[in-house]
């Protein structure tokens, strides 16, 4: 079996770790339990492209249990637990293609060896496999069955192939289920960004100026749990529905011109380029520290800080002081690049128990109906969502009331008024 990865001596902290996941992704495994049975994925070849965590170590897992045989790359260069990838190839005979800190030339190396078990499902989160074999590898588009995606910015990317008519097959948008984003963009970002800001830093919170561009799902949650930790939150938003949100839910909105000066911590969650550009790091206060929770390590304008930059140097793990010219410092965490997946370890398990059984099941989904998909961006069938959503409160051992007969008779009639 070829593979590439770090240190294959790794592998069993890595199973353990893999193990310790499993306990909280419940509605994984009954997933798993019956794929195991029915085994409906039965030599169907998987080519996954996400963060390689001990998250989606079980989602593999599941999908092998259902009879697919899965090769898997990084989605970033920077996520990759090593002691994961190393375990799935010793302990689970998954073809795994990457390393924590690889280069972009690598990372694409990596894309390319596992298109080459020329798969019937790819699995995105970011589009970046999608992409390769609708540029590099056009060869082996008629042999795709569907595609999934992960994440806000590969839907967007994917929506816009759609748009422009090259899509050559179809995607379900298991970012876009309501057990995915409301849970693990809020919830999950929320929580594993201020984990990651705190492992690089080991910084206090409380009082700290915390600035968050971007109101989306995953900006909503940093904002949250960064005022919970008793930050001032700031928030920069430019959708104006979004603003005043933002205001309502008690944050102090401006624009980055006026953030920069206020903000002591900045974290981007836009899915857009440059938010944080030359003019605002001018204005920065002297000891500013810069993340990002985006997906690609756009948000921050890198080479301008650099171009203002006389120095840097490496401070902590994940952390890069740049001394600017006039002698302030400012302090670059993860190279730019998904701080709660390069200084933490991406968002917990139990939040990505119900996105990746929205993969499993939409990889189910699309083999079962794979005549009757067109070249389109699908959202998650709704019966799949809210399945997932009733498992997980029997897992959580919640039980909620059901309508009753005149209930539903209610909601369905028109006539009844005052
Ligand atoms: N994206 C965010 N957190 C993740 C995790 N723990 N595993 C895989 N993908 C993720």
């Amino acid at each position: 079996m070829d593979y590439d990865i770090k240190d294959l001596s790794l592998a069993d902290r890595g199973l353990l770790r893999i193990e310790w996941a499993e306990g909280a992704m419940p509605v994984l495994s009954i997933i798993r339990k019956r794929f195991a049975k029915g085994r409906p994925l039965k030599a169907v070849r998987v080519a996954a492209c996400l963060h390689v965590t001990s998250e989606t170590a079980n989602l593999v897992r599941t999908l092998k249990a259902g009879g697919a045989e899965v090769s898997l790359c990084a989605s970033n260069p920077l996520s990759t637990q090593d002691d994961v990838a190393a375990s799935l190839v010793k302990h689970y005979e998954v073809p795994v293609f990457a390393i924590k800190g690889e280069d972009k030339e690598t990372y694409y190396r990596h894309i390319h060896s596992v298109l080459e078990s020329k798969p019937h499902i790819t699995m995105d989160d970011g589009a970046d496999l999608i992409q390769v074999l609708h540029s590099e590898r056009t060869d082996l588009l008629s042999g795709v069955i569907a595609g999934t995606e992960e994440t806000t910015t590969g839907v967007i990317r994917l929506k816009s192939m759609e748009r422009e008519g090259v899509l050559r097959y179809p995607i379900i948008a298991v970012n876009d289920a309501a057990t995915k984003h409301f849970f693990d963009n809020r919830y999950g970002t929320g929580q594993s960004t201020i984990d990651g800001i705190l492992r690089a830093t080991n910084f206090l919170l409380a009082g700290k100026r915390f600035v968050v561009a971007g109101y989306g799902w995953c900006g909503r949650g940093i904002a949250m749990r960064a005022r919970g930790m008793g930050a001032n939150v700031i928030v920069v938003e430019t959708d104006p529905l979004r603003a005043l949100e933002a205001i309502m839910d008690g944050y102090t909105v401006m624009p980055m011109a006026e953030a920069a000066a206020a903000g002591e911590v900045f974290v981007t969650a836009t899915g857009n380029i440059r938010i944080i550009r030359k003019e605002h790091f001018k204005a920065m206060r002297d000891g500013a520290v810069v993340a990002n929770a985006g997906h690609f390590n756009v948000e921050i304008d890198i080479p301008a800080l650099e171009s203002l930059s006389r120095s840097k140097r490496p401070l902590r793990d994940f952390m890069e002081e740049y001394t600017l010219k006039d002698g302030k410092r400012i302090y670059l965490l993860a190279e730019g690049r998904l701080v709660n997946l390069v200084a933490a370890e991406g968002h917990p398990a139990a939040v990505m128990d119900m996105s990746f059984s929205n993969q499993a099941l939409s990889v189910e989904y699309a083999v079962r109906h794979r005549d009757k998909l067109e070249r389109r961006v699908y959202q998650v069938p709704e019966e799949i969502d809210r399945s997932i959503a009733r498992l997980k409160l029997q897992s959580m051992g919640v039980r909620v009331d059901e309508l009753t007969k005149e209930q539903k008779e209610y909601l369905a009639s028109w006539e009844a008024g005052t």
